[in-house]
């Protein structure tokens, strides 16, 4: 994905071409995210709010907070999004999340930015904001366990995906019981649901 792809005019477009996996990958992201039934949702990298809309058009009465590094594409989710249902924040996956607690948290397409142990950090960061016993539901670019399988463009320093087994450790290591809901070449879905003690 290139950088420049953070244009909300000209993003539905390039992101499917780039992605064309990118609406089957929505759509499980807001089936998963429907069971959970969640009135309170945080959406970590929330772009020009096409994840927020459907989210929000499937849990009806569901409020959502998301946050995300781009100021233009912040400014065209909020010119989409319900306003009395939506907060948005200009923040980074690095930054203090907002506090919680969220019966879920949600996120398309967007941590595979963050190298691995910052990966593993924001899980942690993620279920501590968490509910006991709520869900996580990642959805993202991965490395293929064949490499042959790879085929969404990436560019150097700016897309780091990790593989689904290190990204599975790493929310187990964060209190998830873990697993994949789908997975097709570089593109996978992930749940975690947080383990009550
Ligand atoms: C591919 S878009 C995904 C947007 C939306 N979830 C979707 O699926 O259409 C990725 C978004 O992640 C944001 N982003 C990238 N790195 C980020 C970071 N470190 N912290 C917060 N947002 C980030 C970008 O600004 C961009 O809006």
């Amino acid at each position: 994905m290139s950088d420049s792809a953070w244009d909300p005019n000209t993003y539905p477009s390039e992101i499917r071409a780039e992605i064309p996996g990118y609406d089957l990958l929505q759509d499980i992201v807001v089936r998963l995210s429907s069971e959970a039934r969640a009135a309170d949702i945080l959406e970590l990298g929330t772009g020009s709010g096409e994840t927020a809309r459907r989210l929000l058009e499937a849990v009806p009465g569901a409020r959502l907070v998301g946050i995300d590094s781009s100021e233009e594409m912040l400014a065209a989710a909020r010119s989409l999004l319900p306003p009395d249902r939506v907060t948005l924040h200009y923040r980074r996956l690095e930054d203090p999340l907002p506090e919680g607690p969220f019966h879920l948290v949600v996120s398309a397409l967007t941590v595979h930015h963050l190298p691995g142990d910052r990966k593993a950090d924001l899980f942690k960061r993620v279920a501590a904001v968490l509910r006991p016993g709520a869900r996580f539901v990642l959805a993202d670019v991965v490395v293929p366990d064949d490499p042959a399988e790879a085929a969404i463009p990436l560019e150097v320093g700016f897309d780091f995906p990790s593989s689904v087994g290190d990204q599975l450790e790493w929310l187990g290591a964060a209190g998830f019981q873990a697993q994949v809901v789908w997975n097709e070449g570089d593109l996978a879905v992930l749940q975690g649901d947080l383990v009550t003690s």
